[in-house]
């Protein structure tokens, strides 16, 4: 009796600089593909919340200790969202989407992605959630640390001018008060600080694509992965 193979689905790796648009098109990629989406740039930004929220950082300082000291209260959680068509971030329970992406936090999170103990209960997180494949993750150390046997890994960059123009009007979209020179500033600190940390720092592996879509569209993004995806997976899902 012939036994038919389930499709086998494999894990798409997206990492890259910060504000690339990464998010947006991991979440496109998944979507398209009927795969999970898995933002882990939430879950770093998700712990730094709660330090803030809980004494752990003050006036922009991290006390490193105190936020290894929250991490066994701090439990992470995702809840398909519908209407996002994407998975929305809980911890211990309270819905945090809609605050983790504020510009205290992200002048804060790279500080906190750095602290190894950090690190460890995340990826281990993101490893168990990836198990079953079928996933698009995003992130800085997918293809490199969590899932070094990823079967496609993009490795995605753009003009810093250009990603601190995207970030910019999607906060000013959001009604926050915001300056583009302070923008530029953070994106340009944050890929200093993501690719000089001690622990998993952001950088290519060896065998990621590179993608620069400083002047690409999503549309253009999307036709060119899933021609990588065909070449890959030896699948052809139609354009
Ligand atoms: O993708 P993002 O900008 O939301 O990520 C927020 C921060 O989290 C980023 O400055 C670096 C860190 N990060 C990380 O260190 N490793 C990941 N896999 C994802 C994000």
């Amino acid at each position: 009796m012939s036994v038919t193979k389930p499709k086998n689905k494999i894990i798409i790796a997206v990492d890259g600089f910060s504000s690339c648009g990464k998010s947006t098109f991991a979440k496109a990629i998944a979507a398209r593909l009927g795969y999970i989406f898995i933002d882990t740039g939430a879950m770093y930004r998700a712990v730094t919340l709660y330090a803030l929220e809980h004494g752990a950082i003050r006036s922009g300082i991290v006390d490193e200790e105190a936020v290894v000291k929250l991490l066994p209260q701090i439990s992470i959680t995702f809840r398909f969202n519908p209407e996002r068509g994407a998975s929305d971030i809980y911890v211990n329970g309270d819905l945090v989407e809609g605050k983790i992406r504020t510009i205290e936090v992200s002048n804060c999170v790279s500080q906190v992605s750095a602290i190894p103990e950090v690190r460890h209960k995340l990826v281990a997180m993101q490893q168990e959630m990836g198990r079953r494949r079928g996933v698009v993750m995003d992130g800085r150390d997918i293809g490199t640390v969590v899932f070094p046997d990823a079967e496609l890994k993009l490795f995605m960059t753009a003009d810093p001018e250009v990603r601190a123009v995207r970030r910019y009007k999607e906060l000013k979209e959001k009604g926050m008060q915001v300056s583009l020179e302070e923008i530029e500033r953070n994106v340009r600190e944050r890929d200093k600080a993501d690719m000089s940390r001690a622990v998993s720092p952001l950088r290519q592996a060896e065998d990621a694509i590179v993608l620069d879509n400083s002047h690409m569209t999503v549309e253009e993004q999307m036709s060119w992965l899933l021609d990588r995806f065909a070449e890959v997976t030896g699948t052809n899902p139609a354009h």
